[in-house]
């Protein structure tokens, strides 16, 4: 068995973090022989509700779950975490963008930053989900000077699943089948969910779908699939988007299996020309815990056309929260 870690998840009673704590608890994130502690955060009001889901984990007897700290404090809750999954903020509902949240959990995520900077592990790991998770990451990076920049992380690793399972049902294939899609770009409407460098079973993508479908139906559907489960469920992802974020995490700690890669939002350096900074979702391959951006990708008109329209969204949500950075 390995030393044991801390994991931090806020939100901890809500959908996403009800869904995640258990799959985290049964060795779904970092393996069968790594334990854990989970360091449990909520709002006040659902500090009962917590205490709920603290009996259901310890119910379970996992092996790995040495224990379970609840708390609304978030200097308590982040104390010496290894990795932390900020979930905890309002979902849209029906008829909202993700944007439209900016201005209510936008709030949330400067004071997580700061404590994250001030109590968490040197080495922690962050995940944002909470939406709009790009600019909410980019406001918790920008409140934590003395950890780095590459600690930070956005979730886009739900879209890039998405689109995996889009084109697997179009071209009768299995996910696993499926190497180098890229989502780029803003968990949004604008997000660009491109298959030019994709191949599958050694074949090219575009080769295997037509245009007009690619361009009309795959990328809007995957754009809209959040906004498409909320009209479905009456709220939005829940146990897809934690899937995702043990995916996310996994792929990070372990590495991006064989020369493939996935989709993750991490503070840009200027590769394929976005502003430095932004949190934005590149092609990313791991090694050893740490994250690069795969270069040298050719980019057509279109694509640059399309990484650039969602840079521009961006951008305009950075200049909206520019008091929180
Ligand atoms: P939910 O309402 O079921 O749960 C949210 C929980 O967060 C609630 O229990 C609430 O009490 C708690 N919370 C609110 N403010 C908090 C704070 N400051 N500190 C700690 N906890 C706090 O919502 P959900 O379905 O779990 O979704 C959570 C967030 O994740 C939403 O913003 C949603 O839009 C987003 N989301 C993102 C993705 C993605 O791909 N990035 C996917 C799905 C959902
Ligand atoms: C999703 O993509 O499912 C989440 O971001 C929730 C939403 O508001 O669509």
């Amino acid at each position: 068995m390995k030393p044991t870690v801390r994991i931090a998840v806020t939100g901890a009673a809500g959908n996403i973090g009800y869904a995640a704590a258990f799959r985290i608890s049964a060795g779904g994130m970092l393996g069968t022989d790594q334990p854990v502690i989970l360091q449990l955060i909520e709002i006040e009001p659902a500090l009962q509700a917590l205490k709920g889901v603290e009996m259901e984990l310890l119910d379970c007897a996992f092996p790995l779950l040495e224990n379970v700290i609840t708390t609304s404090d978030i200097e308590t809750g982040f104390k010496d975490t290894d990795y932390a999954l900020l979930v905890g903020a309002k979902p849209r509902t029906k008829g909202m963008e993700r944007s439209d949240l900016l201005g209510d959990n936008g709030k949330i995520f400067g004071p997580q930053g700061r404590a994250l900077n001030n109590h968490a592990s040197r080495g922690v790991k962050v995940l944002v989900i909470g939406n709009p998770a790009n600019t909410n990451a980019l406001i918790a990076m920008n409140n934590a000077p003395d950890l780095s920049p590459s600690q930070f992380s956005s979730m886009m690793r739900l879209d890039h699943n998405r689109a995996l399972n889009q084109l697997s049902l179009k071209t009768r294939s299995r996910t696993t089948e499926i190497k180098h899609l890229t989502v780029w770009g803003n968990h949004s409407l604008t997000q660009y969910p491109d298959i030019s460098h994709c191949s599958i079973n050694g074949k090219d993508a575009t080769s295997l779908v037509e245009t007009s479908w690619y361009r009309e139906q795959f990328i809007p559907s995957v754009q809209k699939r959040g906004a498409e489960i909320i009209n479905a469920r009456g709220a939005s992802s829940a146990a897809s988007a934690a899937s995702a974020a043990i995916d996310h995490m996994r792929d990070w700690v372990f590495g991006t299996p064989g020369k493939d890669w996935t989709s993750m939002g991490i503070p840009s350096t200027g590769d394929y020309g976005i502003s430095e900074g932004l949190m934005y979702s590149f092609p990313v391959r791991c090694r050893n815990g740490r994250c690069e951006v795969v270069q040298g990708l050719h980019m057509d008109d279109f694509s640059i056309d399309m990484i650039q329209a969602t840079e521009k969204e961006l951008l305009e949500e950075r200049d909206a929260v520019k008091a929180l950075l």
